[in-house]
């Protein structure tokens, strides 16, 4: 697909990965609805980012988890004009070891679950209506984690969250087929990001060690695969690990 002139909804783009997805794509030609939850002074300066490649930003509040705040938001991005991307970037998170498992509450379950699996799920159906009006077709990109597919990450929740999204990517690919593709990304630990600057600097470390390329993933690779999967018209329900060589080794 062409990328000039489309427009791409990037969630989370408030944050460290979905800045950097929202200029990649704006430098490949997209114009952005930048998603954000709370960090409205986050969206905006991702919106000057894209604004700075000659692209049209407009920022989007969403909470994901809530599935009418997720029709408006589809909504309000589709009056760009268009929509033919999704990148579902935006997750919720916190930290508790896999064998603390009574602070693993309902609540914290269902909120990461909301969040990270379902919200995904109703931006992408709400977002495939608009893509395909007017007999157009469109991409979705997901960012999951090497966290879905072997146990570890910051909460057992976390984890199968990202394995049920990289299911739904497999899944949605069947379902949307054929005028949108549906791909995913699984970082591993990405340097520089508040994600992996919050964690113990010796599990940083450790990560750094055990990859083959003795480095953590950076937020510029995984932008460029988003951009690599939206360009591609032949390649659907995939699921790129980009962690410098930890987890197939
Ligand atoms: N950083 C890593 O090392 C790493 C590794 C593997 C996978 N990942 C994945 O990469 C993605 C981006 O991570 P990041 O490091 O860039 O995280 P981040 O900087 O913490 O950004 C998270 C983003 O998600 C948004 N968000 C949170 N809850 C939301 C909700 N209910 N509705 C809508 N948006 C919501 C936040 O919005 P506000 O800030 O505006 O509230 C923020 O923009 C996530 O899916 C994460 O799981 C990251």
């Amino acid at each position: 697909m062409e990328l000039e002139g489309r427009v791409a909804l990037v969630t989370g783009a408030s944050g460290d990965i979905g800045r950097a997805i929202a200029v990649a794509l704006a430098a490949a030609g997209c114009d952005i609805a930048v998603g954000y939850a709370g960090n409205a002074d986050g969206a905006k300066a991702a919106c000057e980012l894209v604004e700075a490649h000659g692209r049209r930003a407009m920022p989007v509040q969403v909470d994901q988890a809530d599935p009418a705040s997720v029709e408006t938001a589809v909504a309000e991005a589709a009056r760009m004009g268009r929509l033919d991307i999704l990148v579902n970037n935006a997750a919720w998170n916190i930290g508790i070891p896999f064998p603390d498992l009574d602070s693993l509450t309902v609540d914290i379950w269902d909120r990461i679950y909301d969040t990270n699996a379902r919200g995904p799920f109703l931006l992408s159906r709400a977002a495939a209506k608009q893509m395909r009006a007017g007999g157009k077709g469109g991409r979705i990109v997901n960012i999951a984690s090497v966290a879905g597919l072997s146990p570890g990450g910051s909460s057992i929740a976390y984890a199968t969250s990202k394995a049920a999204l990289i299911h739904l990517t497999r899944c949605l690919a069947v379902a949307l087929a054929p005028d949108i593709t549906v791909n995913c990304v699984a970082p591993g630990l990405v340097e520089n990001t508040r994600m992996a600057l919050r964690l113990p600097p010796a599990v940083a470390a450790a990560a750094r060690q055990r990859a083959v390329l003795e480095r953590a993933s950076s937020a510029e690779d995984i932008a460029a695969q988003v951009v690599t999967f939206c360009r591609a018209d032949s390649v659907t329900g995939q699921v790129l690990v980009i962690d410098a060589g930890i987890f197939f080794h």
